[in-house]
């Protein structure tokens, strides 16, 4: 390409179209089939899941894609990790390691448990928990983890897997970004003792608002199921309350979106990885820009698009580069999260259950806990140097070149110009 002009100096823009979103029909995957499977529900005159079709059946099809003996349905990935943590029955003040990059649903799950985070470092060149933070994290509290596949990139399950069996912790995995992600041959989701989904807008399938959990340990599925529905042992024909749980009952309705979109779910992550994988390819031949690293043996299923910038070659920081691309139309910005998920005033101020600041200040809890910027260097160095953007089926082969384009326009102008 020949040396033009900046859009952010006054040049002509490198694209102007919209790109396909997961926000509307440009980026999802909804037809007939959606509307036949809703269309029954309606018929039926039964949008409840006590009693209804769809939901049991999406879980027995959820399973079924994923391998495992169980699944059980939630309103949310919140509730679906929720749900998770609730089966596990742990003592308040127990601690629970995640990871300081992910959605507040993942923390919302042990906080609502009365179950204390601990937050262990990631990757900078994934955003990823790796069994080495995670182990520094450890406490005679620690009870459990929960391993977050970033944007559908896998962690590194098996030195994690191999800790949690040695300490005798439970393994969450959310995989509420990673639907079908793939480790050395295995889904995400069947590596741990649970694995959790969402189904929201953005997510790989949809429902809206949704989730699910996936195990093949039938103690733990009992529980989850009653948890999400007010400790209730339906079958039983007894209405007895067994435990506290809340109603997390995904409707009628949501099952039937659910079933078209599992249907459906292949060629979602199919189109996701062809994109996905010929941008990386033409990233890759940029001067100055690293495609996004990827943890050996895993397969992502592509929730977000990352990169990063050598910025000595470049000469221009993560910042200002991202400001020059997006005046280009690019839709890529600096960080996931603006900062570490500890640093939300839920937890960095306690705003929990009135102003008691539980489950910190839980006799039984550890004291003194502490969660600070310094002590998570990798975190602070994915956040401010990794480039993201939201992908997703509608994407195609113009639409990639157009990025490939816009980031190659950039780029070159710094590696001449710095
Ligand atoms: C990693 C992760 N965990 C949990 C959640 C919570 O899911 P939901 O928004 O469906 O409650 C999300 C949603 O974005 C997520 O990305």
């Amino acid at each position: 390409m020949t040396e033009s002009k900046l859009a952010i100096h006054g040049g002509e823009k490198y694209r102007t179209k919209p790109w396909p979103s997961v926000g509307n029909a440009s980026g999802r995957m909804f037809g007939q089939e959606e509307i036949q499977l809703l269309t029954e529900v309606i018929q039926s005159g039964s949008l409840n899941r006590v009693g209804g079709t769809k939901v049991p059946q999406l879980e027995a099809e959820f399973a079924a894609k994923y391998g495992t003996k169980h699944a059980v349905a939630a309103t949310s990935g919140t509730a679906a990790l929720h749900v998770a943590v609730g089966a596990l029955n742990l003592e308040p003040g127990d601690e629970v390691i995640t990871t300081t990059v992910t959605d507040m649903g993942t923390v919302i799950a042990i906080l609502m448990c009365n179950l204390v985070p601990i937050f262990a470092d990631v990757d900078p060149r994934t955003g990823n928990v790796t069994a080495e933070t995670i182990a520094k994290q450890i406490s005679p509290k620690t009870k459990a983890i929960i391993a977050v596949h970033l944007f559908g990139q896998m962690c590194d399950m098996d030195p994690i897997r191999a800790l949690a069996r040695e300490k005798g912790f439970w393994l969450i995995e959310d995989c509420a970004q990673a639907h079908l992600s793939e480790y050395k041959g295995h889904l995400a989701g069947t590596i741990g003792d649970i694995g959790c989904f969402s189904f929201q807008q953005s997510k790989q399938m949809t429902t809206g608002d949704g989730g699910m959990i996936i195990t093949n340990n039938d103690q733990l599925a009992y529980r989850a199921r009653l948890f999400a529905d007010k400790g209730w042992p339906r079958g039983t024909g007894e209405r007895g309350h067994l435990f506290l749980g809340p109603n997390y009952r995904l409707t009628e309705l949501q099952g039937a979106v659910g079933l078209a979109q599992l249907h459906k779910l292949d060629e979602i992550v199919a189109r996701r990885r062809h994109t996905a994988e010929m941008l990386a390819e033409m990233l890759d031949d940029i001067p100055g820009i690293r495609p996004p690293y990827l943890v050996p043996g895993t397969n992502p299923s592509w929730w977000i698009f990352s990169f990063t910038i050598e910025e000595k070659v470049l000469g221009v920081s993560p910042q200002d580069f991202a400001a020059a691309l997006q005046a280009e139309g690019m839709p890529f910005h600096v960080g996931y999260i603006p900062n570490p998920i500890f640093d939300y005033p839920v937890i960095k101020e306690r705003k929990t259950f009135g102003t008691s600041g539980i489950p910190w200040t839980l006799p039984q809890a550890r004291q003194g806990i502490t969660y600070e910027d310094k002590d998570y260097p990798g975190t602070m160095q994915f956040l401010s140097t990794t480039f993201v953007t939201s992908w997703n089926e509608g994407m195609t082969e113009e639409d990639v070149r157009d990025i490939a384009g816009g980031v190659a326009k950039v780029a070159n102008y710094y590696l001449k110009n710095k």
